[in-house]
């Protein structure tokens, strides 16, 4: 006979239903003229192995929990504590429990959360028809819940809110908020998202009062005619009031419309109406922004004018905090996109903290609202048992619609709805697309999934190459016919993972140039690294998982601290607001308004003129306020004598007055153009080497007379070169992802042996007045090889090298790069250099590099990517100086200096690990491989592949004063 226990007390974990004892959802906001008391702060947790390792006593009025932890709420356990509590687990798409739906593993961690508290003095005293309501905006994945000993509900849907009834059981002090919270329940099922798992209480948790008479829920239908100019509001509200918005003397009761004129919004010119909404028992404020979203003639069409999203994927993220978000860091975000010139962010892969959807509204970002939900592990099993086409899961599904749709529907930044990521297709989708469709007609959906566009009115996809977006472009993808009658949107791409992504201004020309491109959205906003000792940041693995993937989860435009990274300044400049070129030298500048709403009138601009980089004229450019899409030759003032030397024009454009997001002055966008062009530097070579036992001396340098190499140039001592070097640390784009269809070189280039290159002595012949050293320079067990001379030549006081690379053998894979290393002592510091800059560029990141006279410190020059790889070469540099060296080159150069050896730089898995040595490694490159996508999308595109192919270069080395 066998003994069989089930805890029925804990089947609501696994069950596939939402959850029960919520109130309905409705529309949210931020507060009221009604009490509210938010239950935010210190609360006491007790972190148990199992669901039911614990009964309900804790509950309990009387329970002492003085023995309990101490956490801070909003807050996610695993990262409090220094892991007593147990600790992050990271996976992209696979679960981290057996797939076994809607069952979750035995171990499933569960928090109890205790929070004592008393209502304020002033919190009104019951009242006929009043109430109260408890709100979690947050909880993953599962959460029960007491107030005072009585169970009101449990519920599922992590980052969507779920309100209680609780005026029954709210005494004046001494309440005791009990819940229980599991990491895994069947919930985590519609939950993998590609990013850390962290259970917790980590959104708000607040207490509200409900006056007799006080507002439920209420839906703001605010709409704009282009045509005639005006807006048109309805409120809908389910208590009965009246509609107030003075700036617009509007006073009507809810359910009524009227027809104003109005400004309309846009993400370029957010004009909201300040407004109320008044019930017997509450006045709410409103923010209206009076917009309309249609899909028309094949194109999304707001207020009349098809748009183009420069956007991103945002996760919530916070290197301390984990998703658990302040408002200034909600703002910092904000920001830092209007500032880099986006406007538009899909809020991946679920609704964001409602703060930050005001925060959007406010500044003006074209918002895709996605819903919680993606099912991305199932695909292991070609998606059998997928909950999105199991009609038990719809219910969950639907919840999590209607969740989403009635939380913010009242945001004019919210266009879009998404269904959520990821989550292959099926029956609960289109129930969801159906239900979105029937309660908010003023939308339009989205889901990338189904490519067929059965439920949605956007044709989306993730990481499409440039030529199909082309092809899409050209409406030759074919497709259903639905789907050929739809715009066309990159919900994902250019994965920012690393160094790049490269390629974005190619995408960008696409975009441009076809109609039904309306755009993309770079994957993503943000690295989600750890803060930690040990590593600087942590990522997948870090934590011992068992199952992860590294650094997957760092492929944002700015670093964990929201520094942006290089990869957030080449989008900005490839997306900005107005474009600026030369016309040919004619003296003329083309302006050209690449908004879709507003004119030019917000942006002053200025023109200067720079000889060697330096700024030697300069002025404000008056500029006709151009339409959107429009352009203007306008006439610069006569470019100042040559004088010898690079003479160029750099004009900028500038926000003419202090906007909400930057400060009049702040660069929105920039171009220069060569007036004369610079002369290479000329050596004569008028002094002959002189051999003397094991040294030759040629004019100021001396070298290894066995093996040539340099040893010292006047003051300046050299190590390990100059010499020929192929390798770059491979960045996570090199690598590619396995998943990807095209060549994997940085995978090749290691089997290749490319970091293990031999450098072979061939010849030192002194000869005539040359220095010529000839090598052959190949890996172990290939035959391939770069045959490469290096010929020397002096004045007396500079000293020039040519480097001649001719390849051997059957070479199929580009180069990382091509050019030549050496060492400069620790001392080397300050970098001067005229080129590409300030920041880091390769050959398909080099929008946002421009030409300038720059200075900066070894250190400086660093890119800190969270897992380290090749970063920090300047392009198109001049010359250069470091370390009381002067090196010019001809043609330009790449340029990179660090205190460690690419091949520690290679080793290195965190910031931590790099220290640096007692050389300054410098390297000169003719040229770099492109960077690419393909940590998740395309590789490089073929022009920017570094071919193996004859090269020969030169540079002229001086000792700087
Ligand atoms: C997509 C997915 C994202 C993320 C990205 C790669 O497939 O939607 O969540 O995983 O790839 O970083």
């Amino acid at each position: 006979m066998s003994i069989r226990t089930t805890s029925s007390s804990v089947d609501y974990v696994e069950d596939v239903s939402p959850g029960s004892g919520a109130l309905a959802p409705r529309a949210w906001y931020a507060s009221s003229d009604a009490m509210s008391l938010s239950l935010n702060g210190s609360w006491r947790l007790r972190v148990s192995p199992t669901a039911d390792a614990e009964d309900d006593t804790f509950a309990a009025p009387g329970f002492d929990a003085g023995g309990w932890a101490e956490v801070t709420v909003p807050g996610h356990w695993v990262l409090q504590g220094d892991g007593a509590f147990g600790l992050p687990i990271y996976t992209n798409h696979l679960y981290p429990f057996p797939v076994d739906p809607p069952h979750v593993p035995t171990e499933n961690p569960t928090g109890d959360h205790l929070r004592v508290f008393d209502l304020p003095s002033d919190w009104p005293d019951h009242a006929e028809g009043a109430g109260a309501v408890l709100r979690f905006d947050g909880v993953e994945s599962c959460a029960r819940v007491w107030l005072n000993g009585t169970e009101i509900g449990e519920f599922k849907g992590s980052r969507l809110p779920h309100e209680f009834a609780v005026e029954q059981l709210l005494k004046p002090t001494g309440n005791v908020l009990a819940v229980r919270v599991h990491q895994w329940s069947a919930g985590s099922y519609l939950e993998d998202q590609d990013q850390w798992w962290l259970p917790g209480i980590f959104r708000d948790v607040t207490l509200l009062h409900r006056p007799a008479g006080s507002v439920r829920d209420f839906f703001v239908h605010a709409s704009y005619d282009h045509v005639g100019g005006a807006g048109t509001l309805r409120v809908d509200s389910e208590v009965a009031g009246r509609v107030l918005v003075p700036a617009l003397d509007i006073d009507v009761a809810t359910g009524e419309s009227v027809t104003v004129p109005v400004e309309a919004w846009t993400a370029e010119t957010p004009t909201l109406y300040a407004g109320e909404l008044v019930t017997a028992g509450e006045r709410v404020p409103l923010r209206i922004g009076f917009r309309t979203v249609v899909v028309e003639d094949g194109l999304i069409k707001v207020n009349g004018a098809p748009l183009l999203f420069k956007g991103v994927n945002r996760h919530e993220w916070h290197p301390v905090n984990g998703r658990a978000l302040d408002l200034e860091t909600m703002r910092e975000d904000v920001l830092l996109m209007k500032r880099h010139n986006l406007n538009a962010v899909r809020t991946s892969h679920y609704p964001p903290h409602p703060a930050f959807l005001d925060l959007c509204d406010e500044y003006g970002l074209w918002v895709i609202d996605e819903c919680d939900l993606e099912t991305h592990g199932f695909t292991e099993q070609d998606w059998r048992d997928n909950p999105v086409d199991d009609d038990r899961w719809t219910p969950a599904l639907l919840d999590r619609a209607a969740r989403m749709v009635e939380r913010d529907k009242n945001h004019p930044s919210v266009v879009i709805w998404s269904l959520g990521n990821e989550a292959g297709t099926g029956r609960g989708l289109t129930a969801m697309a159906e239900w979105i469709h029937g309660r908010d007609s003023s939308r339009l959906v989205h889901y990338e999934g189904d490519w067929n566009c059965r439920d949605t009115d956007v044709y989306s996809r993730m990481y499409a190459f440039h030529d199909e977006v082309e092809k899409i472009g050209q409406g030759l993808d074919g497709g259903t016919h639905k789907r050929r009658q739809l715009p066309f949107i990159q919900c994902e791409y250019g994965h920012a993972m690393g160094n790049g992504p490269g390629g974005i201004a190619d995408y960008q020309e696409l975009f441009e140039t076809y109609e039904r491109l309306q755009g993309g959205f770079i994957w993503e906003w943000i690295d989600h690294g750890v803060q930690d000792e040990r590593f600087g940041y942590a990522y997948g693995g870090d934590f011992g998982e068992e199952l992860h993937d590294g650094n997957f989860v760092c492929d944002g435009l700015v670093f964990p601290d929201r520094t942006p990274s290089p990869g957030l300044l080449e989008y900005k400049k490839v997306i900005e607001p107005v474009h600026i070129e030369g016309n040919g030298g004619d003296g003329t500048v083309r302006i050209t308004n690449k908004q879709d709403f507003a004119d030019l009138s917000a942006f002053a601009f200025t023109w200067s003129y720079q000889v060697d980089g330096e700024s030697v004229e300069s002025g404000s450019l008056t500029v006709p306020a151009l339409a959107p899409g429009a352009s203007a030759d306008v006439k610069l003032p006569a470019p100042p004598e040559s004088r010898g030397g690079e003479t160029g024009w750099t004009v900028r454009a500038l926000l003419a007055a202090d906007t909400l997001w930057g400060p009049a002055g702040h660069e929105v966008a920039w171009g220069q153009d060569t007036i004369v062009a610079r002369t290479a530097p000329s050596v004569a070579a008028t002094v002959a080497p002189a051999a003397d036992g094991g040294v030759i001396t040629l004019g100021p340098a001396t070298f290894d007379a066995r093996t040539g190499t340099l040893r010292a140039l006047g003051g300046v001592e050299v190590t390990g070169g100059p010499r020929l070097d192929v390798w770059r640390a491979p960045t996570d784009n090199d690598d590619g992802a396995e998943w990807q269809s095209d060549t994997r070189y940085g995978v090749l280039w290691r089997k290749l042996g490319l970091h293990r290159m031999r450098h072979r002595i061939v010849a030192v012949e002194a000869d005539g007045n040359a220095l010529t050293v000839r090598t052959r320079v190949a890996p172990a067990a290939w035959e391939v090889g770069l045959a490469t001379v290096y010929r020397w030549t002096t004045d007396g006081e500079r000293l020039r090298l040519t480097v001649s690379v001719t390849p051997e053998g059957d070479w199929n894979v580009p180069l990382p790069r091509l050019g030549v290393r050496f060492g400069l002592a620790a001392s080397a510091d300050r970098v001067r250099w005229f080129g590409g800059g300030p920041g880091e560029a390769y050959p398909d990141t080099k929008g946002a590099s421009r030409i300038g006279s720059w200075e900066s410190t070894v250190d400086g020059l660093q890119t800190p990517y969270v897992r380290p790889q090749e970063n920090g070469a300047r392009a198109d540099v001049r010359w250069a100086e470091l370390g009381g060296l002067r090196v010019e080159g001809d043609p330009e150069f790449s340029f990179t200096a660090r205190r460690w050896t690419t091949e520690q730089l290679d080793a290195a898995t965190h910031r931590t690990d790099l220290t640096p040595g007692d050389t300054v490694w410098v390297n000169l490159d003719h040229g770099q491989h492109g960077i690419g996508s393909q940590s998740c999308g395309p590789g490089p595109l073929p022009q920017y592949h570094l071919r193996a192919e004859r090269a020969e270069f030169t540079f002229v080395f001086s000792e700087s004063r």
